[in-house]
């Protein structure tokens, strides 16, 4: 069989990286395992007809446009493809191809933890332990609120805003949700539909962002925003950091009118949005939406299928964003 070159840009799980050596010829830039920027890109993909990536590699327009011309697919190791310029990727006949359905539970997951760390002030918690500052247990030490009865509002009901759903109806929770469209009624489980913003936001004890990044939806939870959520709101955003202005959250969550908030994701990762660090009602979690071994596993073998589908058996991938 006829062996394809392969960028792999990142260094991937085990079962993975030994699956694609079986049937590539795989090329590796030397170095750290970080993110591409465009010169190491474009210097690594000579020759290689597909390029397998992750977020944070620089697959802008202008470096599609510089790909060398045996390049007929970017398969990426996420389901955000707000990092590929899809359109100059059109404009140039390469397929991108993404990886969804396999990380939704993960992710909504990690939703569930950071909601449940800001409702029980966990992380607060966690340092005064590790200060070794606690003095020992007391009735109005860090109280926090129970998720029971209350309303979380999820923005984009998506595949991993619907395995929140589910997750968050055991805890008792009432569930709305803000989407384009609304969901077929044996979908919807009772959850309530906002075709509007303003009473969407109304509706959040607990606002949970599930929306794709770009330039779409930049800064889609601004001050406006966040002055309707009710004072007390919990926010949590494990889509995209882009989503989300990070000043006017500092701001509110300093004036009180929202409890915490607990963020996954992050504008300009690895780096992060300064007033963060000192907001002690905040939990910051390193991008670990899909890091669980069961999921990044199946993220790579999906994109494998997709890569195998166009490089090695000549048909349509099946996972195509682009
Ligand atoms: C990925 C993610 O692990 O899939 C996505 O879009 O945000 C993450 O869970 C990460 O982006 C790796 O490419």
């Amino acid at each position: 069989m006829r062996r394809p070159t392969l960028l792999q840009t990142r260094s991937l799980p085990e079962a993975v990286e030994a699956r694609a050596a079986r049937d590539y010829e795989i090329r590796r830039p030397e170095g750290p395992d970080r993110a591409l920027d465009s010169a190491s890109l474009l210097h690594a993909a000579e020759g290689c007809e597909g390029i397998l990536c992750a977020a944070g590699d620089a697959l802008d327009a202008a470096t599609i446009a510089a790909l060398p011309d045996s390049v007929r697919i970017i398969a990426t190791f996420s389901v955000g493809t707000d990092h590929i310029a899809l359109d100059a990727a059109r404009a140039r006949g390469i397929a991108v191809t993404n990886t969804p359905e396999v990380l939704s539970v993960a992710t909504a997951e990690i939703a569930m933890l950071l909601i449940l760390m800001c409702a029980r002030r966990a992380g607060e918690a966690e340092r005064l332990l590790r200060a070794r500052e606690w003095m020992g247990w007391a009735p109005t030490q860090l109280m926090g609120v129970t998720l029971e009865g209350k309303r979380l509002g999820i923005l984009g009901m998506g595949r991993i805003g619907r395995e929140l759903a589910r997750m968050a109806r055991g805890m008792g929770m009432a569930i709305h949700y803000r989407n384009r469209t609304r969901l077929p009624p044996a979908e919807e489980e009772g959850a309530t539909f906002h075709a509007e913003d303003d009473a969407f936001l109304a509706s959040c004890d607990v606002l949970s962002m599930h929306i794709p990044g770009g330039e779409a939806t930049r800064h889609w939870l601004d001050s406006a925003r966040i002055a309707r959520l009710p004072r007390g709101a919990i926010v949590v955003n494990t889509g995209r950091g882009t989503t989300v202005d990070d000043a006017a959250l500092c701001e509110a969550l300093r004036a009180g009118h929202l409890r915490a908030a607990g963020l996954d994701v992050f504008t300009g990762e690895p780096a992060i949005f300064e007033g963060y660090y000192s907001a002690p009602n905040v939990t910051l979690l390193p991008h670990l939406g899909s890091a669980t071994v069961e999921t990044r596993d199946a993220m790579g073998l999906r994109c494998l299928e997709n890569l195998d589908a166009l490089l090695i058996h000549g048909t349509e991938p099946p996972h195509r964003a682009a």
